[in-house]
């Protein structure tokens, strides 16, 4: 091309969540049944939606309102009714809420129409959406704070206040609150640090709380409208997790203290006006999610689901911390797990796992398995031998390795078999292969388990 056609910075263009599925299919296609644990979509992942939501959902398809474009910003009811249901409107008007077509869209527009210089630190492990935007915004690798996992997954506030203070181009502060993938709640006082830095360094502050109902009992999700005081701030949510209607693509924005900062006020509409040149988000899902979320059967159906997710995590938790190679923190809610391995002796540990046919293996070894992290190559041999794709917990811009696996299983029974097979996977994977070797004759000429087993 006569000038370069590839943007600054493709090479963090990833999404490891979906990413993984295109070698899973394959493995599949090669005749291993494959158990899905990578996205958290309940739907796909076999949740009925009930009937009294469908019928909701097909009698707005009956009124022709429902094909016309909604206003840029959204429909002003759906606007006054998400202020009033998830948010504060002490806070913001609707007026401050702008809806996208998914929070996917949100995160794109909010780093993309920041300039090059301009930098949002997030946490690291993240929803891959947000470091790879951030990425690919500024053209190099997303900038991070820590979550402890040996201290609930809080942010390690140290690391994050140094960072602000020698980075002169970091101007926001990304939250994810409750966390995909950790599932913690963070702390208020945590949150309310957060808040006083983004005061005293001069920032806005981004919380994503997508998840803010979906918490286990007795969790308390304290969100960015009951504490932002006068920072100016944006807080981001949807309905995909929280109907759950993931394939409506919609989500929102609030925006706090516009009014306060006129740098600020000016960064968000540039975000409006890159709306407003698609026009509009979908109008359906904008018309019918008051309907939906205030129908009576509404609070039971959602109760029951997040007690799902409750009991599974409590059983994930139970069987994958038989492994003395996992660390599993508790989630706080959310409908995912996390995993830390431990006791790796280093990066190159790993040995490859059985499979039952010589072409899985090929396939798997045709990619470049010595430049992957550690938990690449173990979700790959877990594909290979067990049958079960997950997401390495590298996928989302963290530095610790270990995987992310859905709590969204319908059979509870299957979830127990599926921990289980993870547990006799991570076993194997980091059993030190000389030792097994040293029983076997001849065993330098082995080159992997296959060949052992
Ligand atoms: C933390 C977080 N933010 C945003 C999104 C995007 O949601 P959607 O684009 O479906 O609204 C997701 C989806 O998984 C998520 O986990």
């Amino acid at each position: 091309m006569r000038t370069s056609v590839v943007k600054k910075g493709d090479e963090f263009l990833r999404y490891e969540i979906r990413e993984i599925v295109e070698v899973a299919k394959k493995i599949e296609a090669l005749g291993v049944p494959m158990t899905y644990e990578n996205i958290g979509d309940p739907i796909a992942k076999g949740e009925r939606v009930p009937d009294w939501m469908k019928e909701t959902v097909a009698r707005a398809c009956y009124v022709d309102s429902t094909y016309a474009y909604a206003p840029t910003k959204g429909l002003e009811s759906a606007r006054k009714f998400v202020l009033e249901r998830f948010s504060d409107s002490s806070v913001c008007t609707p007026e401050d809420v702008i809806f996208f077509n998914g929070l996917g869209e949100a995160i794109n527009k909010i780093f993309s129409n920041l300039p090059n210089n301009a930098r949002v630190i997030g946490p690291n492990p993240v929803y891959p959406s947000h470091a790879t935007a951030e990425a690919m915004h500024h053209g190099g690798k997303a900038i991070t704070y820590s979550l402890d996992p040996k201290n609930g997954w809080e942010p390690d506030l140290i690391e994050l206040e140094n960072k602000i203070r020698y980075h002169e181009g970091i101007v926001g502060i990304l939250v994810v609150n409750p966390n995909n993938p950790t599932g913690a709640v963070h702390k208020r006082e945590t949150l309310e640090k957060i808040i006083a830095m983004a005061k005293e360094y001069d920032c806005f502050v981004i919380f994503d709380e997508i998840y803010q109902n979906v918490v286990f009992p007795g969790k308390t999700v304290i969100r960015l409208c009951d504490i932002v005081g006068d920072v100016p701030g944006i807080a981001m949510k949807g309905i995909s997790k929280e109907i759950p209607w993931p394939g409506s693509r919609c989500g929102w924005i609030e925006v706090y203290n516009a009014d306060k900062d006129s740098e600020f006020k000016a960064y968000v509409n540039t975000i409006l006006v890159s709306k407003m040149l698609e026009v509009a988000s979908a109008t359906l899902p904008q018309a019918v999610m008051a309907e939906v979320l205030s129908h009576p059967k509404y609070p039971t159906h959602f109760a029951a689901r997040v007690d799902k997710y409750r009991k599974r995590a409590e059983t994930g938790v139970r069987i994958l911390s038989e492994s003395k190679y996992l660390k599993v923190p508790s989630p706080d809610g959310v409908f995912y797990l996390t995993a830390v391995f431990e006791n790796a002796e280093d990066e190159e540990t790993g040995t490859k796992l059985k499979t039952n046919d010589t072409r899985v293996r090929s396939f798997v070894d045709s990619f470049p398995l010595e430049k992957f992290r550690m938990d690449k190559r173990f979700a790959y041999e877990l594909m290979a031998s067990e049958g079960i794709c997950v997401v390495p917990l590298s996928g989302f811009e963290c530095p610790l390795d270990g995987f992310r696996m859905t709590l969204l299983e319908e059979d509870g029974a299957k979830f127990e078999e599926t921990c289980k097979k993870i547990v006799r996977a991570t076993n194997a994977f980091f059993e030190p292969f000389p030792k097994v070797l040293e029983k076997i004759p001849h065993a330098a000429n082995l080159t992997s388990m296959d060949e052992v087993v």
